[in-house]
């Protein structure tokens, strides 16, 4: 489901590529291809779409004590071209060893980038990469100051990875449009547990520690993988979906920081309310992961949302149970979308408030919407940001939410609602764009709404006549 590179020109964004850029792209044409053509247009530097993975079979030993790492990761592949080099993504430790359908490939480093050159050359089809590495993996600082990654807590480390920091431990094609899925098999002290996205296969014990296995069947993205090491009380709960599943929760709450049983109470009801509102649980199991890694923000890494310290309140795990719907199911391939994640999941904390008693979505638009012209809620408009410490910034959040309500108005409740449900259900486990929303949008309810959309998240400035 990788879009094709130059997506941008799409009818959302025509207008805004300068002849200068249709220049170098019309060049570029004729050039032979890069090495690496990025994976989207936010972090050019961060992906490929000269491959597609299908699965990372991750084995990693971990050291609480001293941090360090030791892991193999196997990475299934395929392409449709005949590789003579190609880069994953990784800013972990020590590279050992590359293999390439088990022969040794030479590798080098070049920013984030691990270069691979396998000998033979890769032809078209599937192939196996084998990356070894030893070491203790970084944090990752990005652009608006925030910390991701690998990241430290008290008893162990939480592997964070939203937007780029997965490749802090993850070779990998780190763009959130190559979908991919995943095993962990984590060894670590007897003394310790391990959390990680999907379902917990078993664990066995050796010399070494104890081996947790965790499977995440369906595809995710590089950026919603999730690994947590400490020590936990752990909770296991059991729901059923609505369409008859039996759904088990895994909660991992560390056992110094604790907080987070409402948060473990509340997630299973918060699921069987957006099952009614957008259609059935995408995922095979949930649960969440509350530990000390001081972040300043929650993740909803795919089906084990991470909460730090103090911060599991009911808003935000509506906002993280509604993510697994809008953005970990149905995925964005370029940051620039991001709204489709954020938007839809902060509309979900409106109508849970309007539901218990808070503020209803048209009393959060019309607050929000009485904001001074001059306020940052107003610019940059939700999709038009270059500036990457812009990606969690109000107008995304609140006026990616605003542009929902102002939709829902405009072409009523019942199309509203029908509109979530069909978009989940046509996108599942899948990847889409703003242009795909517009258009199912105005399928479904007769309209033309470009001018909606194109006021509400394009054009900078609070829209006026709403
Ligand atoms: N996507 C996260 C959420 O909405 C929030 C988030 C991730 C974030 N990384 C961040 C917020 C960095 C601020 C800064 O649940
Ligand atoms: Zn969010």
């Amino acid at each position: 489901m990788t879009a094709p590179a130059g997506r941008r020109g799409g009818p959302l964004r025509a207008a805004r590529v300068p002849a200068l850029l249709l220049a170098v792209t019309l060049a570029g044409l004729l050039a032979p291809l890069p090495a690496r053509a990025g994976g989207e247009t936010l972090f050019p530097d961060v992906g490929t779409q000269r491959l597609q993975v299908r699965t990372y079979d991750v084995r990693l030993d971990y050291a609480p004590s001293t941090n360090r790492v030791e892991a193999d990761v196997v990475v299934r592949a395929r392409t449709g071209k005949r590789l003579k080099t190609f880069a994953l993504d990784f800013e972990g430790p020590t590279v050992t060893e590359v293999l390439v359908d088990g022969e040794e490939a030479t590798h080098s480093r070049e920013g984030s980038s691990l270069r691979v050159r396998p000998r033979p050359p890769v032809q078209p089809g599937r192939f196996v990469v084998r990356v070894s590495y030893e070491g203790r993996p970084p944090e990752h600082t990005d652009p608006d100051g925030s910390t991701e990654g690998w990241v430290r807590t008290s008893d162990g480390a939480v592997a964070l990875g939203q937007p780029v920091g997965a490749m802090t431990w993850l070779p990998s094609n780190n763009t959130p449009g190559d979908k991919a899925r995943f095993v962990f098999r984590v060894t670590v002290p007897g003394t310790h547990q391990v959390a990680a996205n999907g379902e917990l296969v078993g664990t066995a014990t050796s010399t070494r520690g104890t081996t947790w296995t965790w499977r995440q069947d369906e595809p995710m993205s590089t950026y919603l993988a999730m690994v947590a090491i400490g020590r936990f009380d752990v909770t296991e709960q059991t729901m059923r979906s609505i369409d008859g599943r039996r759904l088990p929760l895994w909660s991992f709450e560390d056992t110094e920081v604790g907080e987070a049983d409402d948060a473990i109470a509340l997630t299973p009801q918060v699921i069987s309310w957006l099952e009614r509102k957008v259609g059935p649980y995408p995922f095979s199991s949930a649960g969440l992961v509350s530990d000390d890694a001081y972040v300043g923000y929650a993740l909803e890494t795919q089906t084990r949302p991470f909460y730090p310290p103090g911060a599991a309140s009911p808003a935000l795990v509506v906002h993280e149970v509604a993510h697994q719907w809008f953005g970990n199911s149905v995925t964005l391939t370029d940051w620039h979308d991001i709204w489709l994640n954020e938007g839809f999941a902060t509309y979900a904390e409106w109508m849970w408030s309007g539901r218990s008693g808070g503020l209803t979505p048209r009393q959060h638009f019309d607050r929000l919407y009485s904001r001074a012209p001059s306020s940052d809620l107003w610019s940059p408009a939700p999709t038009e940001f270059t500036d990457p410490a812009d990606l969690f910034g109000e107008p995304v959040y609140l006026r990616g939410a605003m542009t929902l309500q102002a939709l829902r108005e405009r072409i009523g409740s019942k199309d509203f609602f029908r509109l979530l449900r069909r978009w989940h259900a046509k996108h599942e486990h899948g990847s889409a764009e703003t242009r795909d929303l517009v258009r199912l949008a105005e399928k479904v309810s007769g309209r033309d709404l470009g001018r909606l959309f194109r006021d509400w998240l394009r054009t900078d400035g609070r829209p006026s006549g709403y």
